[in-house]
């Protein structure tokens, strides 16, 4: 704010002042003017400067009074300047700190005003995710193998030919290849062994037998890999949970058992169960596992006539392959297949979920549409 308009540039003399009631009009005038600053002071950093213009030492407006009115005033006036700038002072001291005080109180209620929790408004709600179908099919399979005494191993999905197909007998050019057809790392040349994503859990049958001797247990849920065209019922990337029991007395009567009762649990002591023979490179004699079609009963019929479009008919659906442990495959591990005997299979994840839960499309566990995935909560 200009305070040029009051003389403070100026002495008394100059101004023309030469008796004291004419001193205390100057100050009057500065008083006005003081005012005027005064109520235009909202902020801290306004605060600021308008301390320092009023009390700042080397060009405040009551140094330049006390340097420009006071100092060279005639012995006459000097008592009546004297006097008002002490009043002014006060006057301007006083204001200047009860401004500061109601700025910083402003400051603060505008701060808790901000800062208020409004404990009326709706809370923000983190809805709380769940675990995948595939995961909780995975899990219901894990719950009923742990029952009778296996445990989990995992094993890598980049995997060697030697485990994904030689030492389980599947040499190379054997057809067997052909329906596992599966994606190659780029290595850089002359690297030892080439490396595949994994066709099957099966590799971890041999990973598993060569680390533990007799009796084994294990189940091995996991990602699979394969060439396959995507459809309803095939995903280039699919789950299975392998299955392994070696021990010195196992029997097909056991690995029968342990099947139905597997199967009995996940899909209801109503559904009807068949071997049929089968061919797996790694298993002798091998199956193929079926259950009756959930969807229409087994009749092969669909609700509303016409044949069922899930068992096209046959009122079976496979559900996986096994059977006993081929003895080539003891080989490959340091197993005497003259002392051990034990069964092996394989099934598909995604199949037994859709079969569980009617889906009659693999893709859309893979889709991660949320308004199919909030049907399983
Ligand atoms: C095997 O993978 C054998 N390793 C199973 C086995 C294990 C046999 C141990 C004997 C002893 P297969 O290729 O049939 O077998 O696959 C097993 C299951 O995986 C199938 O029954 C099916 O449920 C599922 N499956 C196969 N290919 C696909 C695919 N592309 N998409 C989704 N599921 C598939």
């Amino acid at each position: 704010m200009p305070t040029t308009d009051i003389g403070l540039d100026k002495t008394l003399a100059a101004l023309g002042v030469t008796k004291p009631d004419e001193v205390a009009l100057r100050f009057a005038k500065v008083r006005v003017h003081f005012q005027a600053h005064f109520q235009t002071v909202q902020s801290e950093s306004e605060w600021k400067l308008f301390r320092d213009s009023w009390l700042g030492r080397k060009s405040g407006v009551l140094t330049q009074i006390t340097d420009n009115w006071l100092k060279p005033a005639t012995p006459e006036l000097k008592r009546a300047v004297g006097a008002c700038l002490n009043e002014l002072r006060a006057h301007v001291e006083s204001h200047i700190d009860a401004r500061r005080v109601a700025i910083e109180s402003g400051a603060e209620e505008a701060a808790l005003a901000r800062e208020r929790v409004d404990l009326s408004l709706p809370g923000v709600i983190h809805p709380i995710g769940s675990h995948h179908l595939i995961r909780q099919v995975l899990q219901e399979v894990e719950d009923i193998f742990f029952s009778i005494g296996f445990s989990i191993v995992e094993g890598p999905e980049i995997e060697t030919p030697y485990y994904n197909f030689e030492a389980l007998n599947i040499p190379e050019f054997h057809p067997v290849r052909d329906d596992m057809d599966t994606f190659y790392i780029d290595l850089p040349k002359g690297a030892a062994t080439p490396l595949l994503l994994r066709t099957h859990t099966s590799p971890m049958q041999i990973r598993t037998m060569e680390k533990r001797k007799p009796p084994v247990r294990v189940i091995v849920p996991g990602k699979v890999y394969r060439r396959d065209n995507p459809d309803a019922t095939h995903s280039f990337m699919f789950h299975q949970v392998e299955g392994l029991a070696v021990d010195t007395d196992i029997t097909f009567c056991d690995f029968t058992g342990t099947i139905e009762y597997f199967v009995k649990q996940f899909f209801g002591a109503g559904v009807k169960t068949r071997f049929r023979p089968s061919y797996f490179p790694f298993t002798e004699p091998s199956v193929e596992f079926d259950v009756s079609c959930i969807f229409c009963g087994g009749s092969g019929t669909a609700a509303g006539g016409g044949t069922c479009s899930k068992c096209k008919g046959a009122g079976w659906i496979e559900l996986f392959g096994a059977g006993m442990v081929d003895p080539a495959v003891y080989g490959f591990v340091n197993y005497d297949a003259k002392k051990v005997s034990g069964f092996a299979f394989g099934m598909g994840i995604d199949r037994l979920a859709m079969l569980k839960y009617g889906i009659d499309d693999i893709q859309a566990f893979f889709q991660n549409d949320v308004r199919f995935l909030k049907q399983f909560p």
